[in-house]
């Protein structure tokens, strides 16, 4: 490849100009020695397998990251708000709701042509107090949580009818362990195990085009990954309107296993239903164990030796990285006529929140894209794979 051809694709990538040009020489003759590409983006190398997005924050859309905005519309082909459409974002008071951030996805996925994936509308996380609470300090009824309920996804999933692709209905309603499928969350007390169905068939009443979806992380266990089964196959034998389930996939190195991530794609593809890699990301930092669990409220104490790559991934580390991604996504690529969409938890490593999960503070490099916006070698594994598999 001469220097020349080296800068156009550099150029065509969406990172900007020559200042790119000595770090990406070296990766791409290490991991994407072939021939230069026609259209060198994420988008386009993945676009006859599924679709693949990223989790975008506010300044990225909205013009004052606009380098990274430009990345995101050029790489790829779908988008989620990392937290704009929660409930705490779009409805952080009785009877008030607040969309003006929430808009701002839909009119740049229009614009870039990228599709809007809502996440989520039913979910025990960043979710005000008061939508379980009823009168008197008294938590609230049955009948008065269900309404809330109809009203809030009545109103938000109806809002962007026709403007989004999917809904996530319902986030993380299984248990991490213990005797039962589901875990015990305000929903489920207070509703009744039936909140689930419940959620799913107002989704559809509100915005019948759109496709609903499950999500959850830790998939890839045994024992959640055969809970998810029971739930979404009960859910299909009662005639609730889901339409597909996503693995978030905040995976790490090691862990877990490629056996189990696509052993959880076969199981959740022979239900019959779409399968998503809904926020995938790889932790690269030590950990006290408890891998594999991202509920956002757990805290692990700090420690400066579970910090160890603040000024940098060292080379042996970010090869180890594009490796893993080469190794999932070749598992994606296998079953991509199950595999509608693959979206990444995150544009960059600067804006990732594995920087402050479990522990805050640290410098974590999950993604593909540097926090300098440049891409790193898993982004040119992870590209060579989408071209190879282009007919
Ligand atoms: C995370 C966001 O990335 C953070 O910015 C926020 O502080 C907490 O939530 N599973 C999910 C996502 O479904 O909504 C979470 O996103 C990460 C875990």
């Amino acid at each position: 490849m001469n220097p020349t051809h080296m800068k156009n694709m550099t150029r065509s990538l969406g990172f900007g100009g020559c200042t790119l040009l000595a770090s990406a020489t070296a990766v791409v003759f290490q991991f994407a020695a072939a021939a230069v590409p026609a259209t060198p983006a994420l988008r386009a190398a993945f676009a006859d397998d599924f679709l693949v997005g990223a989790a975008l924050n506010p300044a990225q859309i909205d013009g004052r990251n606009a380098h990274a905005g430009e990345i995101a519309a050029r790489q790829f082909s779908t988008l989620t708000a990392e937290n704009d459409m929660k409930w705490q974002s779009v409805h952080p008071q009785p009877g008030r709701y607040e969309f003006k951030a929430a808009d701002a996805y839909a009119e740049f996925a229009a614009k870039h042509d990228m599709k809007l994936i809502g996440h989520n509308l039913v979910w025990h996380s960043q979710t005000p107090a008061w939508v379980f609470q009823g009168e008197d300090g008294q938590p609230a009824t049955r009948e008065q949580l269900l309404k809330r309920m109809r009203d809030h996804i009545q109103t938000v999933a109806g809002r962007y009818k026709g403007k989004i692709k999917g809904w996530d209905v319902v986030n993380e309603a299984l248990a991490d362990g213990g005797p039962g499928i589901l875990r015990d969350s305000p929903w489920r007390r207070i509703i009744g195990d039936d909140f689930i169905d419940q959620a799913f068939r107002f989704a559809r009443e509100a915005d019948p085009k759109a496709e609903l979806y499950y999500n959850d992380y830790g998939l890839e266990n045994e024992h959640k990954r055969s809970n998810c089964v029971k739930l979404v196959r009960g859910m299909i034998e009662r005639g609730v309107p889901i339409d597909g389930v996503g693995t978030q996939s905040h995976f790490q190195l090691n862990s877990p296993s490629l056996a189990d991530v696509e052993k959880t794609i076969k199981d959740l593809a022979a239900l019959g239903v779409k399968v998503m890699v809904t926020e995938l990301d790889v932790d690269v930092l030590p950990s006290r164990g408890n891998m594999g669990n991202a509920d956002i409220s757990r805290r692990e104490q700090a420690d400066a030796s579970l910090n160890p790559y603040a000024a940098g991934l060292p080379d042996d580390v970010q090869e180890k990285l594009a490796r893993r991604y080469a190794d999932l996504f070749g598992i994606y690529l296998r079953h991509r006529k199950s595999i509608t969409r693959v979206t990444l938890w995150g544009l960059d490593d600067g804006q990732s929140w594995l920087n402050g999960f479990p522990i805050r503070g640290r410098t974590n490099h999950p993604l593909l894209i540097g926090r300098d916006l440049k891409p790193k070698p898993a982004f040119f594994a992870v590209l060579k794979l989408g071209q190879a598999s282009r007919p």
